[in-house]
């Protein structure tokens, strides 16, 4: 059954805690997957989570029964008036419907297996984009493309090329958008941009499905990062979103995430809604309660929804000082070339720069661990190690 089964490559990103962790070298520096780390090095719980937590393993009235497939209504509620804003059209008129997922990969992959039901069509995402938006979609059944993202000559977006590509794709192809802290760039479009972009898939008939990994984490403002979302659904789309809470809330290892889809109208999400359900079913059964119950009791409570996005501000603002120290330090060392790109992006990644050759000399060298595209996580950078990972930085480019 088993001979003709080949061994499968390690994850390009997930590999790199394993790599890291094996390697006994005393300074060594895990820049790879996008998890925050504090000015120690280490993960951080965020103490409005140990708040919610000690309430629910406290709550004499909570069992370990399941959830309904489609989750804690509390939790997909909240999570769409999160992103889509407590006075967005779509909430107010009962557009919409909310899925608890296995956090934003589960999300992301339901609304594939969704969109490959119902509306077949190619996908676009981003060049570059999250690796894992390619296999999702693919073993979803659909045919996946690029459209254009970065441009290496102005370390920045490519916007007339992406608006080209849009134009140009097949009319009613589907396009995936990173609302903010596009991963792996840390590129976001302006908001005129946006709005051309909201134009360009309007004029080709498109779908857009936005996978908002980031919300809160990317300016340290949950409105401001959410913006690209409800400029759309103002503009009348129906689209997808998929929600994550493992960044914004530090909740990884839970798996917490929401699918919201708004439609043209309330009958119309609740036939979304029951479909979602089939889908769901079929693959996970009903979701996991503990991470969401965490999720509910935040967002639904003033006070520790008042201190979580007091929390959220603190890594934000850790990472942009993370940003500002780098690129001072490599100017001091005069590295060569130019590095404001390090500042001017946003979120959890930078895109440094650095070709495949340079990311293996500074992990085979400098035991510094980072993608082969040269994206690094700005949360594994602390105060304590920021200069050594510049100096090893200015030496590959030197060399
Ligand atoms: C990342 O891009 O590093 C994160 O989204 C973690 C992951 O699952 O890849």
């Amino acid at each position: 059954v088993f001979h003709n089964v080949p061994l499968a490559p390690p994850d390009a990103i997930l590999n790199l805690n394993t790599l890291s962790k094996a390697d006994p070298y005393p300074t060594k520096i895990n820049v790879g997957v996008g998890a925050y780390r504090d000015e120690d090095g280490k993960p951080w719980v965020l103490p409005v989570v140990k708040k919610a937590e000690s309430v629910i393993v406290n709550d004499a009235s909570l069992d370990h029964e399941y959830l309904p497939i489609d989750g804690l209504r509390k939790f997909t509620d909240a999570s769409a008036k999160l992103i889509l804003g407590k006075t967005s059209p779509a909430i107010v008129e009962n557009r919409f419907a909310g899925i608890q997922t296995i956090s934003g990969s589960g999300a992301v992959r339901l609304g594939a297996d969704f969109l490959n039901r119902f509306r077949k069509a190619t996908v676009y995402v981003s060049n570059p984009t999250w690796g894992n938006h390619h296999d999702i979609f693919r073993d979803a059944g659909l045919p996946v493309q690029t459209y254009p993202y970065w441009d290496p000559d102005v370390r920045g977006l490519a916007f007339q090329a992406m608006i080209d590509e849009i134009q140009e794709a097949p009319k009613g192809s589907i396009f995936v958008l990173h609302p903010c802290a596009h991963n792996p760039t840390g590129v976001d479009p302006t908001a005129d941009q946006w709005r051309q972009i909201a134009d360009a898939i309007r004029h080709g008939e498109h779908f857009p499905f936005f996978d908002c990994a980031y919300q809160g984490f990317a300016s340290g403002d949950l409105d401001r990062d959410a913006a690209a979302v409800r400029y759309f659904v103002e503009q009348g789309f129906e689209l997808l979103v998929a929600q994550s809470y493992s960044k914004n809330m530090g909740l990884y290892g839970e798996r917490t995430g929401c699918l919201t889809v708004v439609t043209k109208t309330p009958e119309l999400a609740l036939n979304v809604r029951s479909q979602m359900c089939k889908l769901s079913r079929a693959s996970i059964s009903n979701p996991p309660a503990f991470g969401a119950r965490i999720v509910s009791m935040v967002l639904n409570d003033e006070q520790l929804f008042t201190e979580w996005k007091g929390q959220l501000k603190v890594m934000a603002d850790r990472i942009i000082h993370m940003r500002e120290v780098l690129f001072e330090t490599l100017t001091e060392l005069k590295t060569p070339g130019t590095w404001n790109h390090i500042v001017d992006q946003i979120g959890m990644f930078t895109f440094t720069g650095l070709n495949a050759a340079q990311v293996k000399v500074l992990r085979d060298k400098h035991h510094i661990y980072m993608t082969d595209n040269g994206r690094i996580s700005m949360a594994g950078l602390n105060s304590g190690n920021i200069r050594i990972f510049a100096e090893a930085v200015d030496d590959v480019v030197r060399h």
